[in-house]
C-alpha cells in the first residue's frame, strides 16, 4: 500500500517510513521541516536502500494535500505531523491550535475531497491527564492539563464525530506512552532543538559531555526510588505498532479505534539514567532539583488490547533503547548531523 506519512521527517515518522518500506509498502513523506532536517531523508533512504518521496508542504495546505492524495494515489494516511512540546503549548496556545487542530481538519478535508479512508492518528497518554488507577487502560477518563494535551484530545473528538458521519472512514487512534531510542543503524533518532525537555535525550547529552547533570525532578513521590516512573517504548517497536494498525484498519474495515502503545512496564528516572550509565560506558552524575510543574508520580499502559486485538507487543528492552540512543548521539548526532 501507499501510505502518506505527514510529518514523516520527524522522529517517529521517519522509524514508521523504514518499518513500512521493510514490510514492503511505500511511504511518501510529507512535512514543512518545522521540527526536521531535510537530511534526515538521505539517511533514511540509506538505510532503506531506495529513494523515497518526500514533498515539503505544511498541512495546513488542503489543496496541496489534496493533489498529493490523488496524483500518489495514497492508500492510507499516518497523521504525525504536528507540534508536542507541553511546555511551549502554554506559552504559544494559537501556534499549538492552528498546526494541530487546523491541520487535522484541513487533512481530514483533503481525505474527504479524494475519497481516502484510512487514518492512524498520533495521539498520546497525555489524554489520561492525572492517572485514577494504574496500569491505565484505553477506557480510563481522559482531560487535559495543557493546550498540546487538550490539542490530542480534541483531536480525538473530532475524529470520533468524522467517524460516526461517514461510514466508510477506517480510523486509528494510537495513544504512545514515552517514545525513545533510535534505529540499530545509528542513522535516525530524536534531535531536540536546544536543551532537552525529556529524559532520554537530555541524559544522551550528559553522557556527551554537553550537559554537566541530570536534574532528577522530584526524588519524594510515592514510587519504589521516590523518582518519575514512565513507561518507555522503542521507537522501533511504535513504528510497528503503526504497521499492525494498519493492518487491522485493513481486516476490520470502517470504525473508530483506539490503542496504548506502550510496554506495559515502568521504569523510574534513576533506572533510566543507571540503564544509560551501563549501555553508554559514561557516568551520569545527577542532582536531585524540585519537581517540575504538571508532572505526575507513574504513568504507564495496560498493553492487553494492542495485543489481543492489533496482535502486537513491544519487544524491545530499556538496554536496546539506551544503546541505540547512544549510537544515535555517538554516530550521528556528535558528528553534527542530526534527525
Ligand atoms: P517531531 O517533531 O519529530 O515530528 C513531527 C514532524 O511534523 C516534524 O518533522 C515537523 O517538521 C512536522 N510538522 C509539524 N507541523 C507541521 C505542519 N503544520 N505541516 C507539515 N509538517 C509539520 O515529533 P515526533 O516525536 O515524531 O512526534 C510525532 C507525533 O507523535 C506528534 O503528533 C506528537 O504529538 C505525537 N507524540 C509524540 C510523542 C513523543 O514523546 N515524541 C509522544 C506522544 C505523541
Ligand atoms: C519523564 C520523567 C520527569 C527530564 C512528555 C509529555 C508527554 C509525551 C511524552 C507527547 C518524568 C523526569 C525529565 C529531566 C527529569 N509527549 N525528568 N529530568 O513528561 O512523561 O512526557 O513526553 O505526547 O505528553 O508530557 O516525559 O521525558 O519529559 O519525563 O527528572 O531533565 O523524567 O520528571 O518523571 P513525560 P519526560
Amino acid at each position: 500500500m501507499k501510505v502518506l506519512l505527514t510529518g514523516g521527517a520527524g522522529y517517529i515518522g521517519s522509524h514508521t517510513a523504514v518499518a513500512l518500506c521493510g514490510a514492503g509498502h511505500e511511504a511518501v513523506l510529507f512535512d514543512n521541516f518545522s521540527n526536521s532536517r531535510r537530511d534526515v531523508v538521505e539517511r533514511l533512504e540509506r538505510i532503506v536502500g531506495h529513494r523515497v518521496a518526500v514533498v515539503e508542504g505544511d498541512v495546513r495546505d488542503t489543496g496541496l494535500l489534496q493533489r498529493v492524495l490523488r496524483d500518489q494515489e495514497i492508500g492510507a494516511v499516518i497523521h504525525f505531523a504536528g507540534l508536542k512540546s507541553v511546555g511551549e503549548s502554554a506559552e504559544k496556545p494559537l501556534e499549538y491550535y492552528t498546526n494541530n487542530l487546523q491541520g487535522t481538519l484541513s487533512l481530514l478535508a483533503a481525505m474527504r475531497a479524494t475519497g481516502v479512508d484510512t487514518l492512524v492518528f498520533s495521539s498520546s497518554a497525555t489524554v489520561y491527564g492525572e492517572p485514577e488507577y494504574l496500569p491505565l487502560d484505553e477506557a480510563h477518563p481522559t482531560s487535559a492539563t495543557n493546550p498540546y494535551g487538550r490539542t490530542k484530545l480534541q483531536i480525538e473528538e473530532i475524529l470520533a464525530d468524522v467517524g460516526r458521519a461517514d461510514a466508510a472512514l477506517k480510523i486509528a487512534c494510537l495513544r504512545y506512552f514515552n517514545p525513545v531510542g533510535a534505529h540499530e543503524s545509528g542513522l535516525i533518532g530524536e534531535s531536540p532543538n536546544g536543551i532537552p525537555n525529556n529524559l532520554m535525550p537530555y541524559i544522551a547529552q550528559v553522557a556527551a559531555g554537553k550537559l554537566t547533570h541530570l536534574n532528577v525532578f522530584g526524588a519524594d513521590y510515592d514510587t519504589p526510588d521516590g523518582t518519575g516512573v514512565r513507561d518507555y517504548i522503542h521507537v522501533v517497536d511504535l513504528a510497528e505498532g503503526h504497521l499492525a494498525a494498519l493492518e487491522y484498519l485493513a481486516e476490520h474495515g470502517p470504525g473508530d479505534y483506539t490503542f496504548n502503545l506502550g510496554t506495559g512496564h515502568g521504569t523510574s528516572v534513576l533506572q533510566l539514567a543507571d540503564a544509560f550509565a551501563e549501555a553508554s560506558g559514561k557516568a551520569i552524575p545527577r542532582k536531585v532539583a524540585p519537581r517540575r510543574p504538571g508532572d505526575v508520580a507513574a504513568c504507564y499502559a495496560k498493553t492487553e488490547k494492542a495485543r489481543d486485538e492489533l496482535g502486537w507487543t513491544a519487544k524491545r528492552g530499556l538496554a536496546e533503547m539506551c544503546e541505540s540512543t547512544w549510537r544515535f548521539q555517538t554516530q550521528t548526532l556528535n558528528q553534527g548531523t542530526g534527525a
